[in-house]
């Protein structure tokens, strides 16, 4: 089986063709400078907030990073994200797929909105399923022992007061990420999870109507561990242990970056 090519750089990503899917922001964006930090030799950012995921690509850099607009609810659009990935850099070696969103109401059972929560697991499910089987399948015929990355969440795990149809998706994600892990094994191809526990990005800020400052306030109250805020830099560190050879025989995790979560105390999230 082909491998990455790599270099005795010492970087760890060094050679590798990454995509990243929500990418133009928040934890996304952290990832797509980290693997380009680390040697990635192309980071293909793939998202809809075009003129965000341009700004992102060019503060990396167009020699490392570049932008594709794709919704990855559309499965022509991430079939082209990964032909046009492949055709253009010969073979993708990390998928992180990443993108996702939460529902604007409370969506309680009682309340639950269907509308609503078919957009949320069109995005969340649907999105995700697409960009791990396409990623997979270019990884196999490219016969890449490649890494496959979903963002799942402590809610892919746990149920809460609200967030339903946001918990539900991530839950699948899981079980995806859990099949895919099984099944493409035998390809040398790895598949697992970070699930984070509640952080402040534009997702969350939005979510709660509140600045970063105020979303790491509430969010203060989910974990016990003292002295450390979570941040994008947690999180995208955790999946560059996840894509890089450091994790060569991790599949089939769920890598929480939760800081031992609590839910409940106050009834936030
Ligand atoms: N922020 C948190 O507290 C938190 C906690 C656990 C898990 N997560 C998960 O982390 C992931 C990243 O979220 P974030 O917090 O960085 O939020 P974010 O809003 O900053 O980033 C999400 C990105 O996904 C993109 N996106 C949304 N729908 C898309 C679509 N259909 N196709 C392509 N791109 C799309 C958005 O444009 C955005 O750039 C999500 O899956 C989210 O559920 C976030």
């Amino acid at each position: 089986m082909a491998e990455a090519s790599s270099t005795n750089s010492g970087l760890r990503l060094a050679g590798k063709v990454a995509i990243v899917t929500g990418g133009a922001s928040g934890i996304g964006k952290e990832t797509a400078h980290l693997f380009a930090e680390q040697g990635a030799r192309m980071v293909v950012i793939a998202d809809i907030q075009d003129e965000l995921g341009n700004q992102v690509a060019a503060s990396i850099g167009s020699r490392k990073c570049t932008y594709i607009h794709c919704d990855i609810a559309n499965e022509d659009q991430v079939k082209n994200l990964v032909q046009s990935t492949v055709n253009a850099y010969g073979q993708i070696d990390i998928m992180f797929s990443n993108a996702g969103i939460a529902s604007p109401s409370d969506q309680t059972i009682l309340e639950l909105d269907i509308s609503q929560a078919d957009h949320v697991f069109a995005v969340n499910i649907r999105g995700t399923t697409l960009c791990v089987k396409y990623a997979a399948r270019a990884m196999v015929e490219g016969r890449v022992r490649g890494s496959i990355v979903c963002t799942a969440s402590v809610l892919g795990s746990q149920g809460v007061l609200r967030l339903t149809d946001y918990t539900i998706s991530k839950h699948a994600i899981i079980g995806l990420m859990r099949s895919a892990s099984v099944q493409l094994a035998k390809y040398g191809i790895r598949v697992n999870c970070v699930s984070p526990n509640g952080l402040a990005t534009p997702l969350t800020m939005k979510l709660l109507g509140a600045s970063a400052k105020t979303v790491e306030l509430i969010y203060e109250q989910n974990k016990r561990l003292e002295g450390v805020v979570l941040n994008t830099k947690h999180v995208a560190d955790a999946v560059l242990f996840l894509v890089s050879n450091e994790s060569d025989f991790v599949t089939g995790l769920d890598l929480r970056v939760d800081g031992s979560y609590v839910y409940g105390k106050y009834e936030l999230l």
